[in-house]
């Protein structure tokens, strides 16, 4: 099978840490140009820094993804560095779990800021390009509490469910102008998704399972490339990952 990841321009949010940062190693390790994408700049720096020491190719933008105005201009660069978007994986998330009778509304609007509205953000900065290109391929970071529902996950599932509803309505539409779209669904992975966790026994109870269960963040970055990889006309729509180990 031909070789489908090389020299693809693929944009990564979420990418100085986690998940991102394994994707953005990995594809950049299969020859695909990399631009990552996070608030935190001095760690996308690093980590663009060792991609291109490593003959890579990497680029790092600081980008806030609740920001309309940051993702625009975070594709826009993309484009006119290398000519083109070839794939979005839109990977940025907060995980604060707790508790509805807590009603931390804070938290609640900044999981649907940057979770959902985020992805939106992503989509309405891409999907003209990719339309214009008639090809692109749209990754959304979904999750198992976007498949169910457990104690203080309520509002956390609820956007990660909404990622999901919104990615199979982009493929519904999107398939007219050869873009595909697919769903990832990680389950317990070994990031540091729980540190902002406010609820310090809701953090720690997190922590101890995902310390004993969690996978490498490497795994993600293997189910990205394994969709990516699939030749232009199969798309990969969704794929659901957890440790053997975890139950639920
Ligand atoms: N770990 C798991 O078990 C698990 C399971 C299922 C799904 N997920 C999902 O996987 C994705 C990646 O999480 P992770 O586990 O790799 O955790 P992580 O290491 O905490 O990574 C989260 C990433 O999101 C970025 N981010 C947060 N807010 C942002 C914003 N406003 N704008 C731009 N970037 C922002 C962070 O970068 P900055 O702070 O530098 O901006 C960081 O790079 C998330 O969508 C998460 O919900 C994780």
């Amino acid at each position: 099978m031909k070789d489908n990841i090389k020299d693809k321009v693929i944009v990564i949010t979420g990418a100085s840490s986690g998940m991102g940062e394994a994707a953005a190693r990995h594809l950049a390790q299969k020859g695909a140009r990399v631009v990552l994408a996070a608030r935190r700049a001095d760690r996308i720096k690093v980590i663009a820094n060792d991609i291109n020491g490593e003959g890579g190719e990497a680029l790092a933008m600081v980008t806030d993804v609740t920001s309309l105005e940051d993702v625009k201009k975070l594709v826009d660069t993309t484009v006119a560095k290398w000519g083109r978007i070839d794939v979005l994986i839109n990977n940025a998330g907060v995980m604060p779990l707790s508790s509805l009778d807590q009603a931390k509304v804070n938290e609640w609007d900044k999981m649907i800021d940057v979770n959902l509205r985020g992805v939106l953000h992503g989509i309405a900065a891409a999907l003209p390009i990719m339309k214009a290109q008639k090809s692109g391929h749209i990754i959304n970071t979904a999750s198992v509490a976007g498949h169910l529902v457990f104690p203080t996950s309520a509002v956390y599932s609820a956007t990660k469910f909404a990622v999901r509803a919104l990615t199979e309505g982009l493929r519904n539409e999107a398939s007219a102008w050869n873009i595909r779209a697919t769903i990832i669904s990680p389950g317990a992975v070994s990031t540091e998704l729980l540190e902002h966790i406010s609820d310090k026994d809701v953090q720690a109870a997190n922590q101890e399972y995902v310390s004993k269960v969690g996978v490498p963040p490497e795994t993600f970055a293997r189910m990205v490339a394994f969709a990516i990889n699939e030749p232009e006309d199969v798309g990969v729509n969704e794929i659901i990952f957890r440790p053997t180990a975890q139950e639920l």
